[in-house]
């Protein structure tokens, strides 16, 4: 009995191989392009590939296993391989000419899809995240007003929130995790921005809001995982592995916080939002969104998207570069005296200061490239198409329903993308900010904040807020010192990548 199931099993297995790739190379016959090297050629090496793909990411070694996945590519197309489970295909790649047709050549081709939809919707709704076409051009529309270089240029809520926090950081020599401070005060700068009203979680770390946003955060990463495995969210095995209850509940915490806020600003009449938005001050995210939206559901769904990529997005890349400055102390004196010659020793820094200090700039742009905040993402194939060949070699199709993984992070360690080192030009491997002094990155191989036009609304808002950050830290410690195993560090990656073992440092007050 139990043999003849296992024979019954094995053949199904290998007929439904057989089948899957009939129909693959007859979709393919009519796209004029290939395919790239197949990882599992099998459903059993296939499966072997996304559970060890399961495996390293639950032991935090994706980036060692989306970078091996290259390593038996063929040598006309090294830098894509594909995986076939359930029938769903999936194109793995680091080649920025690549992701240049992903999110800007073959734009329309390319796009969150239905599937990603159906996974967010319940955290995200119908947002600027979870939407293509004309439901994401409108929602871009809606929202970039309000991250436009004259409202960021108003600091009055990032000195608010930097100066709490340097109040809640111990006296000079102590030990500290800036990390998780950096995670409360990011969270405290955006709902400040978007609501009018923060939930102060440097005050209360262990707030309802907060835990809720980070537990939605973690289950989210983990549907998303099983969605790109199977189509259908009610798949029942893995189901079982989500909290669902957990998930809704903590989505409800999040409601529940952010509802009165809309109500309030939804009994404003327009005539009332209208004299608001002449001031700077008053006018809130919020208030705009009601400028051109009366339904409470639309304006929810936008603030969780603004809300979910403002914040750790910020934090993790603030906590990256200080775990770099700490083992650079000649790189933080470097920055402190360019800080204190420009702004002075206590003075908040003006928006103009900010842009001028170029070497800030170029520290962050050195995080951004050794640590990217968003180190994988994924894009949905909408219509049939193709990703550029190698010169010479020819393209690679892509079918409708395909999904095209990227990883910034591996792209953007790709040692061949570097120029050799030199006097001015250390090792791409190394965290050196001066390398940007002399140096330009090529189109498509630096894109922290993604390119094209689903290109990030926050950049400038969150490369503001993070220099500002710097500069008031850097005013007030003349050293940094790191209080861990430095060289332990590893990149958690969900949905954005942090320091798994936080950021333990000691600062050393500057005495006037
Ligand atoms: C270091 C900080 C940040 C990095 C590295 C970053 C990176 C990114 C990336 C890679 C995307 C593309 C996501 C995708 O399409 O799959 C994105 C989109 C987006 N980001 Fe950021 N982001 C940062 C900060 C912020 C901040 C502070 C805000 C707002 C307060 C923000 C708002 C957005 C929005 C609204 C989108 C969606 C754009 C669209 O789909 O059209 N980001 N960001």
């Amino acid at each position: 009995m139990a043999w003849s199931l296992t024979i019954v099993t094995t053949c199904l297995i290998v007929g439904l191989g057989i089948l899957e790739r009939v129909i693959v190379n007859h979709r393919l016959s009519k796209i004029n392009g290939v395919r790239a090297s197949i990882l599992g050629g099998n459903p059993i090496t296939s499966f072997y590939a996304f559970f060890k793909a399961g495996y390293m990411h639950a032991n935090n070694r994706l980036q060692e296993n989306f970078t091996n996945m290259f390593a038996n590519a063929s040598p006309s197309c090294p830098h894509a391989v594909e995986l076939t489970i359930f029938g769903h295909r999936s194109i793995m790649t680091i080649d920025p000419e690549h992701i240049k047709a992903l999110l800007a050549t073959n734009f329309a081709h390319f796009g969150k899809g239905p599937r990603f939809h159906r996974t967010w919707e319940p955290f995200l709704g119908d947002s600027i995240f979870t939407t293509d076409g004309r439901l994401w051009q409108q929602s871009r529309t809606l929202i970039r007003p309000m991250f436009v270089t004259q409202r960021v240029r108003d600091l009055d809520i990032l000195e608010r929130w930097t100066d709490v926090l340097i109040d809640k950081l111990p006296g000079s020599g102590q030990t500290v995790d800036v990390c998780d401070l950096f995670y409360r005060m990011t969270l405290d700068a955006i709902t400040d921005y978007l609501l009018g009203q923060s939930v102060e979680s440097l005050d209360k770390p262990n707030g309802e809001f907060t835990r809720a946003f980070t537990q939605v955060q973690r289950i989210q990463m983990r549907l998303a995982i099983f969605a790109w495995v199977v189509s259908q969210r009610d798949f029942l095995p893995f189901n079982r592995f989500v909290p669902q209850e957990e998930y809704r509940k903590g989505i409800k915490v999040l409601e529940t916080f952010i509802q009165p806020f809309i109500e309030a600003t939804l009994a404003l009449t327009p005539e009332q939002l209208e004299t608001r938005s002449k001031s700077d001050r008053d006018f809130t995210f919020l208030h705009h969104m009601a400028l051109f939206s009366r339904d409470p559901k639309v304006i929810r769904d936008q603030l969780m998207a603004v809300l979910l990529a403002g914040r750790d997005t910020t934090a993790a890349t603030l906590s990256w570069t200080m775990y770099e400055l700490s083992n650079y102390p000649e790189i933080w004196r470097k920055l402190r005296s360019r800080v204190l010659e420009r702004v002075g020793p206590h003075a908040a820094p003006t928006y103009e200061d900010i842009k001028d200090l170029t070497c800030l700039t170029h520290a962050l742009n050195e995080t951004l490239r050794l640590y990217p905040a968003v180190p994988y993402n994924v894009r949905s194939c909408l219509q049939d198409s193709t990703l550029p060949g190698k010169p010479g070699q020819p393209d690679i199709a892509v079918l409708k329903g395909d999904h095209v993984l990227y990883s910034t992070l591996v792209m953007q360690r790709r040692r061949d993308l570097y120029p050799p080192v030199s006097e001015n030009f250390a090792d791409p491997a190394v965290y050196s900010p001066e390398r940007w002094e002399h140096w330009t990155p090529k189109p498509w191989q630096f894109i922290p904040f993604n390119g094209g036009p689903r290109i990030c609304i926050g950049q400038n808002f969150a490369m503001t807020e993070m220099a500002f950050t710097l500069v008031r830290l850097l005013q007030r410690y003349e050293r940094i010192e790191y209080r861990g195993d430095w060289a332990a560090q590893y990149l958690k990656a969900d949905i954005v990548g942090c320091p798994g073992l936080g950021v333990p440092i000691a600062l050393y007050e500057a005495k006037w």
